[in-house]
């Protein structure tokens, strides 16, 4: 980077986001665990080029301000008191970007697949340049519903034109603007100030920036692949999103030495840690925050939801759901159940079917199962309720809550009672 030159980024979130046809707002939709949001933000965050990170909001998110400030200290959040277009957005995070800053990185919040390489590409062609703009776009077969990059007859960028704009000839054209952009921050006041409203959608369009700025030069860098500017408009771009996220997941995991056997039929969330040698099988889904020791074997048609830690060596069968539950080192649950909110020990065998009733309807309580412990067939542990180590519950037993089986004991039938029988 240049030397006195530093760059800001800015996120355009504050948009109504009407085609994903969701109550809730657009950047607060999941994606592979996390929102559109905040995938955006870590991403950014790796980029170590930006002195600050300017959130624009509109007001139905403004409550995400003092978390998103939280986050880190390099996040501030701007708000766009009306949805008029993306140039708009721009313009109201200008008087919260530091003075200091010599450039502007612009990014919309919905194109949220990038590669942090090919940002610090685009960075720093931008910044070794001194020239006005410089954009990310890359060519698509299918270019419906982006803004087009038209060139002149010799090759150089003349103007962005949105999709509905175009006349016929121009829907031919192939290259699209990704919607992330670098400009200098000298002229952009002025360039965004000389935007006209569209009056077919009332709004400012940030493209128009480009067509404005020329003459104090516009470059172009292209992007890796066109997978990480996909912009995430509708239900079916989530789908092809969360597609790409999970893929790239599986293949990190892959290279890590994790045996996923079907990739294509495994979903893991964000956010995830899988020890090495730990074996996958088909069809199994891994959410967000579940931590997963060595040596583990994990389904097929296994469902680890939020907050599961399972240490080293232990076996998840088929038709298992854990959720909120820690498992010790060696335990085995290989059949069909649902197991949360539970702490289990070393060693536990968990039988086929045994399940928990964990909620009340108005509570969720814990279940204890401690070290060796042998939970037979069919076994329903109505929490709170805990079986100490190794004792053994009968199959079909139903534990009723808070009468705990004792260390080395064993209980039977509905309701589960103590018999005076050995662990055999
Ligand atoms: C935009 C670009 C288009 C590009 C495409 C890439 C414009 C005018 N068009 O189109 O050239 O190919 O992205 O994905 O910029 N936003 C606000 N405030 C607003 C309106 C939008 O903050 O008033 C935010 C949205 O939350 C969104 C981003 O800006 O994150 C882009 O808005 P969107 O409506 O999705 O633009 P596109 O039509 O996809
Ligand atoms: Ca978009």
């Amino acid at each position: 980077m240049k030397k006195n030159r530093c760059i800001s980024a800015v996120v355009l979130a504050a948009g109504k986001g009407v085609r994903m046809k969701s109550k809730k707002p657009k950047v607060l939709i999941p994606l592979c665990g996390r929102t559109l949001l905040d995938t955006v933000i870590d991403n950014l965050l790796k980029v170590n080029d930006f002195k600050e990170i300017v959130i624009v909001l509109n007001k139905e998110l403004l409550f995400l301000k003092r978390k998103l400030e939280a986050r880190n200290q390099r996040i501030k959040v701007a708000i766009q008191l009306k949805p008029l277009g993306t140039a708009d957005a721009l313009k109201s995070a200008l008087s919260k970007v530091a003075k200091a800053a010599s450039d502007i990185f612009v990014i919309n919040a919905d194109v949220a697949l990038f590669k942090v390489a090919t940002i610090k590409r685009l960075i720093d062609s931008h910044m070794h340049s001194l020239r006005a703009a410089t954009l990310l776009s890359a060519v698509s077969e299918s270019p419906a519903g982006y803004g087009r990059v038209i060139r002149n007859k010799t090759g150089q960028v003349e103007r962005i034109t949105e999709e509905i704009d175009l006349c016929e000839e121009e829907k031919q054209i192939g290259e699209i603007n990704s919607g992330i952009y670098c400009f200098k921050k000298g002229v952009l006041g002025r360039a965004l100030g000389q935007i006209r409203r569209r009056k077919n959608k009332n709004e400012y369009y940030l493209t128009d920036a480009i067509g404005i700025l020329l003459t104090q030069g516009v470059g172009v860098v292209s992007a890796q692949t066109l997978e990480e500017i996909l912009g995430i408009n509708s239900a079916a771009d989530l789908a092809k999103a969360a597609r790409i996220m999970s893929s790239r997941i599986v293949s990190g995991f892959l290279a890590e030495g994790v045996k996923i056997m079907d990739p294509a039929n495994t979903y893991i969330e964000a956010n995830v840690k899988i020890g090495t040698e730990t074996v996958i099988y088909p069809f199994t889904y891994i959410e967000t925050q579940v931590v997963i020791g060595k040596d583990c074997s994990i389904g097929p048609f296994a469902r680890l939801r939020k907050d599961v830690h399972l240490d080293d060596n232990v076996t998840v069968g088929n038709f298992v759901e854990l959720s909120r539950t820690r498992v010790g080192s060696g335990t085995i649950i290989k059949h069909f159940g649902y197991l949360g909110d539970c702490s289990i020990g070393k060693k536990v065998n968990v039988g086929a079917g045994s399940v928990t009733a964990n909620f009340d309807g108005l509570t969720k309580h814990k279940t204890h199962i401690e070290d060796g412990a042998f939970i037979g067939c069919d076994t329903v542990l109505i929490a709170p309720v805990k079986v100490g180590k190794t004792a053994v519950t009968g199959a079909g037993s139903v534990l009723v809550k808070k009468r705990n089986v004792p260390k080395g004991k064993v209980a039977v039938g509905v309701p589960a009672r103590i018999i005076n029988k050995k662990r055999g």
